[in-house]
């Protein structure tokens, strides 16, 4: 019998990964909750949000669900492993995606700091603080040098950590903190050391017992050509990293993976799904800057590319605890990602606008992440719009497709960044 999935989201990365997982042998059918008009190509969009567990739970059952795929965090870190696990009717369907409890890796940094730390994982020096202690914070900044990096424990859709450079604003920033800026997500605030390097993005899926890597990536996340302007949630990425060579990424299994995967079974967390580990290169050497318990976006829309192997085997292997006799095998090739996003963003822009051009694509794959049909045209439903992909037989000649192709895709205020891979 072939797998009937459900895969939870709506962005760039679950069309992604629907595409990825649509290529399998062992698909039966894809849903996808609620997908965008992307997903719509490869599978059956469902109208019900990641995070309604209770209208998943009527379609797990009405459909015949026997696997379900998280692509973002919220479901997990609300507890839909849990939930299904809990549940009697529902026990059966394994969830590709932590419990709550590991998922806490990403929802409370406080958390995944103590852990590096009970598992001598490299990490920059940190300390807690709550409004009880605010005074006791503001002197711990006097002992650091700027800059000065605060993170608000909780989940705050990408906005919760603050880098400043001088002392006072992050007195100021401290107390704004803890009195309730984020709400109930920086009710704690995590103060660490700032670390200088380059960043990489390493992905590992685990069954709980063993783990595969997959292809590593980096993300832009500035929204300015040069690594300038706000943040967003990412304005492109490229795979392979060529300074996570061989060497280092040795280092990271040794010194990050495996002591995560260990420790996670040590602590009698359950842990089936994917672990990202948001790395920064400091002088050759691996260091956590922080883990998200699922996927990266738009690193998934070149990791994917990289994927030779059948994702569905490998899912397969971490629901029935086999990983350890699956292999993975990667696409030599390059993957770079270009972003296409609205006017405006990361500020405010407007939604709607018809997106014309995406059928004259043909060197590129597009995925869609904020789109949306109305009246039979696709048009622009987000911030970050749709994502071209491609293939190179170096990262040089996968930009140059991307570039010549997003070109193609027209919408109003369409903007993208054209140095993505330049400085690598
Ligand atoms: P996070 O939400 O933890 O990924 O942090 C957002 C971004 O802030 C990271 O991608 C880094 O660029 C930066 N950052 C976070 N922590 C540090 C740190 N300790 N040192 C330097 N940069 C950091
Ligand atoms: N690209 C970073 C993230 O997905 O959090």
């Amino acid at each position: 019998m072939g797998y009937r999935v459900l895969l939870l989201g709506s962005g760039g990365r679950e069309h992604a990964l629907a595409w990825k997982i649509a290529q399998s042998p062992k698909l039966d059918k894809l849903f996808i909750a609620p997908g965008n008009a992307g997903t719509s190509s490869v599978g059956e969009n469902v109208a019900i949000k990641a995070d309604d567990f209770d209208q998943i739970r009527k379609l797990c059952l009405t459909e015949s669900v026997n696997m379900v795929v998280v692509g973002p965090e919220n479901p997990l870190v609300k507890g839909i492993y849990d939930y299904f696990k809990g549940d009697p009717e529902l026990a059966g369907i394994p969830v590709i995606g932590p419990s709550a409890a590991g998922a806490a890796l990403e929802g409370s940094k406080d958390f995944a700091k103590g852990f590096m730390q009970r598992h001598g994982i490299p990490t920059a020096a940190y300390r807690t603080f709550t409004p009880e202690t605010v005074q006791q914070g503001k002197e711990f900044l006097r002992t650091l040098n700027a800059p000065y990096v605060l993170k608000a424990d909780g989940l705050c859709a990408g906005k919760g950590v603050l880098i400043l450079d001088s002392v006072d604003e992050a007195e100021r920033e401290l107390e704004q903190m803890l009195g309730g800026m984020f709400g109930q997500a920086s009710s704690r605030v995590v103060i660490e050391e700032f670390m200088s390097g380059i960043e990489c993005s390493v992905f590992a899926l685990t069954d709980g017992k063993d783990y595969v890597i997959l292809p590593e990536a980096k993300d832009y996340k500035r929204i300015g050509e040069g690594d300038t302007g706000l943040n967003t949630g990412g304005m492109g990425s490229v795979s392979p990293v060529p300074f996570a060579d061989r060497e280092w990424m040795q280092k990271v299994e040794e010194r990050i993976v495996r002591p995560t995967v260990d420790g996670l079974k040590a602590e009698g967390i359950e842990y089936r799904g994917f672990i990202f580990f948001g790395l920064i290169n400091v002088d050759g050497n691996p260091k956590v800057i922080e883990y998200n318990v699922r996927m990266g976006d738009p690193e998934t829309e070149t990791v994917m590319l990289r994927i030779k192997s059948d994702i569905m085997d490998l899912f397969e292997g971490v629901a029935t605890g086999t990983l350890a006799a699956r292999k993975i095998e990667f696409d030599p090739r390059s993957a770079v990602c270009v972003m296409l996003v609205s006017g405006g963003y990361p500020g405010n822009y407007d939604k709607g606008f018809e997106i014309s051009g995406i059928e004259d694509v043909r060197g590129s794959i597009v995925f869609h992440a904020g789109t949306a049909v109305r009246d039979n045209r696709v048009v622009t439903d987000g911030g970050r719009v749709i994502a071209v992909s491609s293939y190179g037989l170096n990262l040089g000649e996968a930009l140059e497709k991307s570039m010549g192709e997003a070109a193609k895709i027209s919408f109003e205020g369409k903007y993208f960044r054209r140095d993505i891979g330049q400085d690598l």
